[in-house]
């Protein structure tokens, strides 16, 4: 389907996490420091849609989506989903909305109580929040399975009877339970052996169209992001730096970063490769992001105002969401990056 009507739209999402302060630090008035895990992060989500979310580790990835699921307060900025103000929710409102928009995590097994079977389970969901009367409840645990690729006999089995790729089933037929519009899925597959992991993916893919479900889809992984994700969001310390359709992204990166990120990714196809550099330098501290454009001390076409002022995202002609000075038309850039 074409995903076109937003339904989550993310302005200025900023999340910092304070950094504990030695005595001496304190004693001697050093200013509090802060990880600096989103800022100002825009984005959209299109309805009916799966985004990928990616970026080198630490880029706030999973900061971001457990801050739309408000298992982190965000310090500014605003989510809206429909016509909710996200970021204000509150007690029963914001139940509903985590009925809504649900966390699927990378190990259920964690979340599952190893003395309840999977039907068990899966009852005790659909009870929490009404889901069934209690009549038709078997009926709706039945269906549960059916629709994550369980035998009807998984009902009766405890959480260690299963593998790593059946628990992450369990985990999504509890999710699906809550009849959700929205999975965040976060590096939801990353445990689990390759072969297993085209399974669990492929049956994300099959929900996701089955009943319209609008898919966040954070993951390292690039082969899985573009087997499976519609659009793709680029995050580079804390920042969105480009966002775009998936065969946009791998056939035509814009953002220096994703240039050099698709550059450095072993599993794609060479055929795909853009000759950018693989990404040279460090990644600087999120304790101290560089001024202006955060990649400026790494990427090879960085000019001086790339330094004195941080780039928007901007949107190019073809619909290419890019945060980078090179694009601006504006900018007295030495070198477009246009391919
Ligand atoms: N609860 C926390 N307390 C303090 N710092 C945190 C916390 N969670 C994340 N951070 C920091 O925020 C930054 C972003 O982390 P985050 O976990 O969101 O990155 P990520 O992109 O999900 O990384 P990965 O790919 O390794 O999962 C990192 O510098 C991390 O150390
Ligand atoms: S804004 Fe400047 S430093 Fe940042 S990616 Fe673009 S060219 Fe490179
Ligand atoms: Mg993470």
């Amino acid at each position: 389907m074409t995903a076109t009507q937003p339904l989550m739209e993310i302005h200025n999402l900023t999340k910092t996490f304070p950094v504990a302060q030695g005595l001496l630090a304190r004693w001697r008035g050093q200013p509090q420091r802060a990880v600096q895990a989103l800022t100002d992060v825009e984005l959209t989500v299109r309805r009916g849609e799966t985004l990928g979310i990616v970026g080198e580790s630490g880029c706030g990835k999973s900061t971001l989506a457990r801050t739309l699921v408000r298992l982190y307060d965000a310090d500014r900025g605003s989510v809206r989903y429909g016509d909710l103000d996200v970021l204000a929710l509150r007690g029963s409102a914001l139940r509903q909305y985590n009925r809504r928009v649900q966390m699927i995590f990378q190990d259920p097994y964690s979340s599952l109580n190893p003395r309840m079977t999977v039907g068990a389970v899966l009852r005790e969901a659909l009870g929490v929040h009404n889901m069934r009367p209690k009549t038709e409840q078997p009926a709706r645990v039945r269906e549960l399975l059916q629709l994550v690729g369980l035998p009807p006999e998984a009902e009766g089995r405890l959480p260690h009877e299963f593998s790593g790729g059946q628990r992450q089933r369990i985990g999504i037929a509890r999710a699906l339970a809550l009849e959700p519009e929205c999975l965040i899925a976060d590096e939801l597959v990353s445990a689990l052996d390759v072969s297993v992991q085209a399974q669990v993916v492929n049956l994300l893919l099959e929900l996701q169209e089955h009943l319209d479900l609008t898919v966040l889809f954070v993951a390292h992984d690039l082969r899985l992001v573009r087997h499976i994700s519609h659009r793709v969001a680029v995050m580079y310390l804390g920042r969105v730096v480009e966002v775009a359709r998936t065969e946009d992204v791998f056939a035509a990166p814009r953002h220096p970063y994703t240039q050099a990120l698709l550059a450095a990714a072993p599993t794609l196809d060479p055929a795909q490769r853009t000759a950018a550099p693989a990404i040279t330098g460090e990644l600087p501290s999120p304790l101290n992001v560089p001024s202006g454009c955060a990649f400026r001390t790494r990427c090879p076409h960085a000019f001086e105002r790339c330094a004195a002022e941080r780039p928007a995202l901007l949107t190019l002609e073809g619909g290419q969401e890019v945060a980078c000075h090179l694009y601006d038309p504006g900018s007295d850039a030495p070198i477009r990056l246009d391919r």
